[in-house]
């Protein structure tokens, strides 16, 4: 055998080496025996470094490929080696296999936890819970009677043109806000009322920094006998001293919406700056929190309700943009891309 070491040509000798030593450890009975076969070749006087004692003997030109060879050698028997050295202690009684060392911390993984926007959506439910509004569902894919007409907006008004969306078929769409659901409610329930809608609204919006096609909402509706501006105006400010904390501010800015009269778009001073002014509320002091307003007695009547019997207030918020308010996040694109590790900073 070791005359073939002599040989120019290492690589037969390589092949033998390969196929005996493969054949060895595939015999191979018990831990013993592979260290045995361990050593007979690639032990330090093994078959595999006599061999390799003779690349010197090797022309030049071929030494690097016969090297190249022999190192795959040692690998592949190496590799084969260890896999025989699992199977072997896979077949030791448990009894018989040395005590495993479970002192070993393991590596910390992240289970998950719950969505900042999941988080403010909850919180605003568990606050006005306290003023004994329930929770309320509908669907995202609605009619165009549930989503404009009975929400008082004309298909033909400007205000349906701004909430342009996908449409799946004749009259159904999906829907551009969660007001819908205010009508569903009204029309299984008589009142009092007192819910709260959370859940996600389409639009044909770009996706950018403020912007996304899908997103969430909030949507509230307070009807009753005798629910005047007072009780609104009394509703919101304990929602915001509740949310933002007390020291907030809270202030009404007329606005237009069809489905109330009068309306209100809510602002609350700014949580960053406190009102004196900063970037987050463009050097205002204001942040808007909530579009809002007495509900409009033709949504009463297109839900069947006595619209001089009833009153009522409604409002819509947007959990995402008061998240980004509440933990500073600069685009809302970081609050729907699903990365781990910046959610977990939340949790
Ligand atoms: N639905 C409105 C929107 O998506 C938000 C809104 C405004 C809801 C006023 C309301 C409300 O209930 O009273 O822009």
């Amino acid at each position: 055998m070791s005359s073939s070491a002599d040989r120019e040509d290492l690589r037969e000798t390589l092949e033998d080496i390969r196929s005996e030593a493969l054949e060895a450890i595939q015999e191979a009975e018990d831990a013993a025996s592979l260290d045995e076969v361990r050593i007979r070749f690639l032990g330090r006087n093994g078959r595999l470094a006599r061999a390799l004692s003779g690349l010197r003997n090797v022309p030049p030109e071929r030494r690097p490929e016969t090297g190249k060879t022999a190192n795959l050698v040692k690998q592949t028997l190496e590799t084969t080696l260890e896999l025989k050295v699992d199977e072997l202690a896979a077949l030791v009684e448990p009894e018989e296999r040395p005590a495993t060392d479970l002192t070993l911390p393991g590596r910390p993984r992240w289970k998950g936890g719950v969505h900042p926007v999941t988080r403010v959506i909850d919180e605003i439910c568990e606050i006005f819970k306290e003023l004994g509004f329930t929770r309320a569902a509908g669907p995202e894919v609605e009619t165009d009677w549930h989503n404009f007409t009975s929400l008082n907006i004309p298909l033909d008004h400007p205000a349906a043109d701004m909430h342009d969306t996908f449409y799946l078929d004749e009259g159904v769409l999906l829907r551009t806000h969660t007001s819908p659901v205010q009508a569903r409610v009204m029309m299984e329930h008589e009142p009092p009322v007192r819910i709260l809608a959370p859940g996600m609204v389409y639009r044909r919006d770009p996706y950018d920094a403020s912007h996304a096609p899908a997103f969430e909402q909030v949507e509230g509706l307070a009807v009753d006998e005798g629910i005047d501006f007072i009780e609104f105006r009394a509703a919101i400010d304990y929602f915001v001293h509740r949310f933002f904390g007390p020291e907030t501010r809270t202030r009404f800015r007329p606005s237009y919406f069809p489905f109330t009269e009068p309306s209100a778009e809510v602002d609350v001073s700014c949580i960053i700056c406190g009102g004196s002014g900063c970037a987050a509320c463009k050097r205002t002091g204001w942040v808007e929190i909530m579009g809002s307003g007495m509900v409009n007695p033709a949504v009463f009547e297109a839900v069947g309700y006595d619209p001089e019997r009833y009153t009522g207030y409604a409002f819509g918020m947007g959990p995402a943009r008061i998240a980004m308010l509440r933990y500073r996040i600069p685009d809302s694109r970081l609050l729907y891309e699903a990365d781990a590790g910046f959610l977990e900073q939340f949790a």
